[in-house]
């Protein structure tokens, strides 16, 4: 197994659930941005609209909508009993596009959680609040992002000085095959 600081980075980045209230850098931000700009996608098609909303005001706002469509007493997240969906990090990437460009939005939403791994910051992949962007009530939301009506939500990532340091979670090696050559 090679180690260096890329792969480490990858093998070490757990999902964070629990920040600071210290907002994330200006210069972190704008790396965070260039990292996800630089994501690949495919045939170059560059479909993700990516807004970064760093006002908790604005993300408590979402939460409530969020919580109010779907019940506040609804089990279906973690840490959802005493978190709002952003787990209180104060920077939140919302990645949306122009048709079904899952895939390309999951790049670059990796991009983004590395990079923040990369810096010393944690960061927690969030598709839980689609419940809210992907239905009819997230049409404020696109308005108030200034996103186009048409375009679908596909992932958010929020970002943070991490104040949690959870256990790894078991992976299923079993589920990964190398076939070579006779
Ligand atoms: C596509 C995707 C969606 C996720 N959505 C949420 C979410 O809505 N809320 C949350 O707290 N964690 C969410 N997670 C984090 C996963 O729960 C986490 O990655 C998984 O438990 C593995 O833990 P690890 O990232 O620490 O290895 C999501 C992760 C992915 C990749």
């Amino acid at each position: 197994m090679i180690h260096n600081e890329t792969i480490d980075n990858i093998l070490t980045r757990r999902t964070i659930r629990e920040y600071t209230a210290e907002q994330i850098t200006d210069e972190q931000l704008e790396t965070l941005i260039q990292c996800a700009m630089w994501a690949p996608s495919g045939r170059n098609g560059q479909p993700c609209h990516v807004r970064v909303v760093q006002s908790k005001e604005m993300l408590d706002e979402m939460n409530v909508d969020f919580k109010n469509l779907v019940g506040w007493d609804t089990p279906a997240y973690t840490n959802w009993d005493k978190n709002p969906f952003y787990q209180n990090a104060p920077t939140v990437f919302f990645i949306y596009a122009e048709g079904n460009s899952h895939m390309d939005a999951g790049i670059m939403v990796e991009n983004i959680a590395i990079a923040a791994k990369g810096m010393g910051l944690g960061s927690v992949i969030i598709a839980s609040i689609g419940g809210l962007l992907s239905a009819p009530e997230g049409l404020k939301w696109k308005q108030k992002l200034d996103i186009p009506e048409d375009y679908k939500f596909l992932i958010a990532c929020a970002v943070g000085n991490g104040c949690e340091n959870p256990a790894p979670k078991p992976r299923k090696k079993e589920q990964f095959k190398v076939i070579k050559a006779d």
